[in-house]
């Protein structure tokens, strides 16, 4: 379904191959957000992404296989037979080549490296990015042809400079590890944009919807359009929004990530991170693409240029989207009364 704005005059039915999400949280087994989240995003896409921050964290092939499993279970019994999870695992401090080994052989695509304390789950995450035992993690990752995928933030800075300050760190490890493929996961900065078109093919960035049209001065208004990154000024959107429409190293992952009402608008503490984007995405990216006249990248962007640059299949198959008058709700009842604020921002 197609958010009805302004309609007059664009196309009604739009036909796409089946989708890919390259970044999404679906949360876990036994929390209620688990089975509505897997629900609405094996409706829309083929494959999508089961990024580990769960608690505990997968850090390993058994705990990563496991989290599949569930994961299909629950699709399954939503009649989404054909889903596929495209599991990570979650680098920590303590882990070893051969655990990364054993996770590569069980699936993963890769390793997700997130600073310590950056984010929801994340004090398993990595402090030391010279530690010869991380850097070992990344050479194996590189001897295994998968994909380091790094939520490239320095959680020591203020947010709004915080993916910028990672750019030295990744440079770093361009110099030691040269052909290690690297993801720059929900990219978020002008400058972090213009490192990623410089480096070549062996880096790419996954793109959210809400950092192509939500500024800082927008999420500070409206917890739940705050997230890590944080969003940034309009000169960083217009980047962002900018390569997501044009360039083949930047492609779809919509870091759908919920949290229920009351830890969103919370007063006692920041709210928690994340923005819930999986009932609206494919609508959502539609009427951007389409507002700025490029309707005709949209799937290349969402599509294909992550398989393209993973080197995986394209999916066989279509969805139609077919242009309906929506009133997205304010708030769903995701089960039994939780409460959830879903994403649903005009863009600029
Ligand atoms: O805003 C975010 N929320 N950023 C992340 O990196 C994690 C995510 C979550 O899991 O809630
Ligand atoms: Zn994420």
């Amino acid at each position: 379904m197609i958010l009805d704005r302004d309609s007059v005059q664009k196309p009604i039915r739009i036909r796409l191959r089946r989708p890919d999400n390259w970044h999404n949280h679906f949360r876990q087994k036994g929390d209620p957000r688990f089975a509505p989240t897997v629900a609405y995003i094996a409706r829309q896409f083929a494959r999508a992404n089961a990024m580990g921050n769960i608690d505990p964290p997968i850090l390993t092939a058994t705990q990563m296989i496991g989290y599949w499993n569930d994961i299909r279970e629950v699709a399954k019994a939503a009649g989404f037979l054909d889903f596929k999870p495209l599991m990570v695992v979650m680098a920590s401090p303590n882990t070893t080549p051969a655990m990364l080994t054993a996770a590569f052989s069980a699936g993963a695509y890769g390793v997700k490296i997130m600073p310590a304390n950056a984010t929801t789950n994340s004090a398993h995450g990595i402090i030391d990015y010279k530690d010869p035992k991380f850097l070992d993690v990344l050479r194996v990752t590189r001897d295994q042809r998968r994909t380091a995928l790094f939520h490239a933030e320095l959680p020591s800075r203020p947010r709004a400079v915080r993916e910028r300050a990672f750019i030295p760190i990744l440079d770093q490890i361009r110099k030691k590890i040269p052909d290690l493929k690297i993801c720059v996961e929900h990219i978020s900065d002008a400058q972090m944009v213009e490192w990623v078109i410089n480096q070549g093919d062996l880096v790419c960035a996954t793109v959210t919807p809400h950092h192509m049209s939500v500024t800082s001065d927008m999420a500070d208004q409206d917890p739940h359009l705050q997230c890590m990154p944080y969003p940034k000024s309009l000169q960083d959107v217009f980047a962002v929004r900018t390569a997501a429409m044009s360039h083949p190293r930047f492609f779809y992952g919509s870091d759908n990530a919920s949290h229920l009402r009351p830890a969103k608008e919370r007063t006692d503490a920041s709210p928690a991170s994340g923005v819930f984007t999986a009932p609206t995405e494919l609508p959502v990216l539609v009427e951007l693409f389409e507002a700025h006249g490029h309707l005709d990248q949209l799937e290349e962007f969402l599509c294909e240029r992550g398989a393209h640059w993973h080197g995986v299949p394209l999916n066989q198959g279509e969805i139609e989207l077919v242009r309906n008058p929506w009133d997205v709700p304010d708030v769903i009842d995701l089960c039994n009364g939780h409460e959830i604020v879903p994403y649903n921002t005009i863009p600029h």
